[in-house]
């Protein structure tokens, strides 16, 4: 029941802990089967393997040779659903292919505003009064998939960027387990069925 989760990161991973502790406490009816990084120094894993959780990391510079490992895992473990969160890796035309809206990721804003790297600072330069975060779909562009949900976040005068990325990614936690179940629910995985 649920879907067979693989989750990519590529830092400190709270969303990814989120999903874990979602799918455990039967919030979601998913099972994240395995997490996987792109960054040697990822220390959350060590927490994931506590929870008897497979984990994983691709060092791979060549986006095909990343690709081909990740494939491959993602195959053995059966998985039919990949989350990305915090993962700073764009894939590839080819890969997705094979992946079409089975892929979602987060990003801390209000899409299509803001796209790219450093999306919180961008949004306090631009002076926004509100800004938040979106899961979408994940196609070939950068953060251009089609959106599925998004969360606000009001901007205050005296937010700077480090409180107001700590006040998106509350609100990207309770996004990313209410797509999931939203997902769950659309794909036919979800408690009841
Ligand atoms: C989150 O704010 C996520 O939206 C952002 O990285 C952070 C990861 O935090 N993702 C992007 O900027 C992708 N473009 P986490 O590792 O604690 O989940």
């Amino acid at each position: 029941m649920g879907f067979n989760l693989a989750i990519l990161i590529s830092g400190r991973g709270s969303n990814m802990l989120n999903i874990i502790e979602a799918c455990n406490n039967k919030t979601l009816s998913s099972k994240v089967k395995i997490v996987i990084s792109n960054n040697k120094n990822s220390s959350v894993l060590t927490k994931v393997e506590k929870k008897g959780i497979k984990t994983k990391i691709i060092l791979e510079n060549q986006i095909n040779k990343f690709e081909k490992k990740l494939s491959q895992t993602l195959h053995e473990e059966k998985i039919n659903f990949v989350c990305l969160a915090g993962f700073m890796r764009i894939l590839s035309k080819g890969f997705l292919c094979n992946w079409e809206k089975k892929i979602i990721n987060i990003h801390p804003s209000i899409l299509p505003a803001f796209k790219g790297l450093n999306a919180v600072k961008k949004a306090l330069e631009k002076k926004v009064k509100y800004t938040g975060c979106t899961i979408h779909y994940v196609d070939k562009g950068v953060d251009t998939g089609e959106i599925i949900d998004q969360r606000i976040v009001k901007v205050l005068k005296t937010d700077n960027e480090e409180r107001l990325a700590k006040k998106i990614l509350k609100e990207e936690h309770i996004l990313y387990i209410k797509v999931i179940e939203l997902l769950e629910k659309k794909y036919n995985y979800g408690k009841d069925r």
